[in-house]
């Protein structure tokens, strides 16, 4: 028999995830009503509601039950509730499917409080704890190449603060670099790459019993995946090649509505910020990581950490500012 309470913390990870849209369906409502602190309050909700699934990683951390297994990988996946919801306001239109996005996450994550709470009883196997070895290297000389990209393609976003014109001429010179027709698919393949093993080392990591930094690597991992896949099934399907929008600072601002205003948009909002905060903290961690491999002191490698995080929400929320509309 298992005992009730840590039934509940399996699947409260789910409820969270459950409950995501409401906030910002709550945050819409009360900016539409001009209620200042309670739109602010929801949007805290929202921010909270896939931060939290780190805390609750660590509160499953290291349990040994099938059980455990299953809700510590769930709760790493509802981490990464902002680009799902994203995903499945688009990805269902593009495929013909007219089901409204709430059902279909009900669906999901009812389906993903199933499978928790049906697991097997016992412990869970040796079997599933196998070496990953190639697979990190492959995924690290990946992450270094795609990091050349990542890092413009942030930089050029601080720059709408500066306005469009200016985030356009980047932009523009940025192009012919990553849409050149030898190094876009390359891009794209080392993207999708990056997603397989990512997946494949969260879940490996995620039947171990491991420290917080590596907690954040694997949560914050599992929010890019769902972010990639649904970022460029956004840019690269749904505007391009279905649509033929262009994907300019216009379209990544939700002109003419904006990112708050619109009652789509403000999806866009936490899947933007946490985006960028998650992707360089992602890389900081496996900085980290290598840092210590390489001899440097733990303490100092946990110092670069905290201080990268801190620099990573500094610049999520100077990039949101901008598509928010302030400007420098
Ligand atoms: C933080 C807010 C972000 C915004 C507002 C944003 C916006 C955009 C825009 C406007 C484009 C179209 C670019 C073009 O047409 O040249 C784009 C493409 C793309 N973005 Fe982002 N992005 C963000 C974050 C990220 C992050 C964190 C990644 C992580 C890897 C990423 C990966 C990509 C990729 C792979 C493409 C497709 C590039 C191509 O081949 O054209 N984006 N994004």
């Amino acid at each position: 028999m298992r005992d009730g309470r840590r039934n509940w913390m399996g699947v409260l990870p789910v409820a969270a995830a459950l409950a995501y849209p409401s906030f910002l369906q709550g945050f819409h409502a009360a900016v539409s009503a001009d209620a200042i602190a309670l739109s602010a309050a929801l949007l805290i909700g929202a921010f909270a509601m896939p931060l939290s699934g780190i805390w609750f990683a660590l509160r499953l951390n290291g349990r040994p039950m099938r059980f455990d297994l299953r809700a510590r990988r769930v709760t790493f996946a509802s981490i990464a509730a902002p680009p799902l919801f994203v995903f499945v306001g688009v990805a269902p239109g593009l495929a013909g499917i007219h089901i409204p996005d709430i059902a279909i996450w009900i669906a999901i994550w009812l389906a993903a409080g199933l499978y928790v709470w049906f697991a097997p009883d016992g412990p869970v196997a040796p079997a599933e704890a196998r070496p990953i070895a190639r697979w990190r290297v492959a995924h690290g000389v990946a992450a270094a190449v795609i990091a050349c990209f990542v890092l413009f393609h942030l930089t050029n976003h601080l720059f709408g603060l500066e306005g469009p014109q200016v985030h356009k001429a980047i932009m523009a010179a940025g192009r012919k670099v990553y849409r050149a027709p030898l190094i876009e698919p390359v891009l794209v393949g080392l993207l999708l790459f990056q997603i397989a093993s990512g997946v494949r080392l969260a879940w490996r990591w995620s039947s171990l019993k491991v420290d917080a930094y590596r907690i954040f690597q694997v949560g914050s991992g599992a929010y890019l995946a769902m972010f990639l896949l649904a970022h460029m099934n956004s840019a690269l399907v749904s505007a391009r090649a279905v649509h033929h929008i262009e994907t300019d600072w216009a379209w990544a601002s939700g002109a003419p509505g904006g990112l708050i205003h619109d009652a789509w948009n403000i999806r866009l909002l936490p899947h933007y910020a946490l985006g960028a905060f998650f992707i360089l903290g992602h890389l900081a961690s496996g900085l980290r990581v290598v840092m210590i491999a390489h001899g440097v002191r733990a303490s100092i490698a946990n110092r670069f950490w905290i201080a990268s995080l801190v620099a990573a929400a500094l610049i999520a929320a100077a990039i949101i500012a901008g598509l928010c509309g302030v400007r420098v």
